[in-house]
């Protein structure tokens, strides 16, 4: 695992943009993305660029149940708002939020995910740990699923619905195995209210409890993080 840590969100934006470009012109077309406002400034960076995706696959890792792509706060609208409308992909994949069968839904997707094997996995983190949508307790065997969002997801996410009766209480998300079988990982963590979850998973204790602590486990991870070294984060 490689830690890099930033001085400034520019810089740490910029590096990342270059891991991805970078990334890209070493060979990788699949590429698995993440949302989230940690990953608002990356797109923006991106759309800057003059990359060209228009021969890569993306799949996201997850997207809420019972939101059709239409609906502003669904993972495929934010999708096409900071990324795939300015950069867009041979074929993007999302789960569908609603399926009418979101079990059939989350097997087609994995199914998916294994016919096209994903070079590179970008990744946010949730204050509890979770990776996609791999909230605490979730199986480190896991293959793309459906959950049930801890009620810290969804107050952390309410932020981005007018209240947090809007925020679906479920999701689809890439299993924590689909999230690991990706040849390389970019993990970005930003702000402080990331510092505690940092620190457990840099202590290495492997845990269900906290999903991202198997990513120490992972040959090809970098993480790229805004917080400097202190008390908590060494
Ligand atoms: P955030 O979400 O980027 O909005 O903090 C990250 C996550 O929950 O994985």
């Amino acid at each position: 695992m490689r830690l890099e840590r930033f001085a400034s969100k520019e810089d740490l934006y910029a590096r990342a943009v270059d891991i991805i470009v970078n990334a890209k012109n070493e060979g990788a077309t699949t590429f698995g993305l993440a949302t989230g406002g940690t990953m608002e400034p990356l797109y923006a960076e991106i759309c800057e660029t003059n990359i060209d995706f228009t021969n890569c696959i993306s799949f996201n890792l997850d997207e809420y149940v019972g939101l059709s792509a239409k609906h502003e706060q669904s993972y495929a609208f934010y999708m096409y708002k900071h990324l795939f409308h300015h950069k867009p992909f041979e074929k993007s994949y999302l789960p569908n939020g609603i399926a009418d069968n979101p079990t059939e839904e989350a097997a087609r997707y994995e199914s998916l995910l294994q016919q096209h094997s994903l070079d590179f996995q970008l990744l946010g983190i949730g204050q509890n740990g979770h990776i996609g949508f791999n909230e605490p307790g979730t199986s480190f065997d896991s293959l793309t699923h459906l959950v049930t969002l801890e009620e810290s997801t969804r107050q952390a996410n309410a932020r981005f619905f007018d209240s947090i009766d809007e925020v679906p209480t479920q999701a689809f998300t890439m299993g924590i195995q689909s999230i690991m079988r990706a040849k390389s990982i970019l993990l970005i963590a930003v702000g402080e209210d990331k510092r505690d979850v940092l620190e457990r998973v840099l202590a290495s204790k492997f845990t269900e409890e906290i999903p991202a602590s198997i990513l120490m486990k992972h040959p090809n991870v970098t993480i790229l993080t805004d917080l400097q070294k202190g008390e908590n984060v060494q």
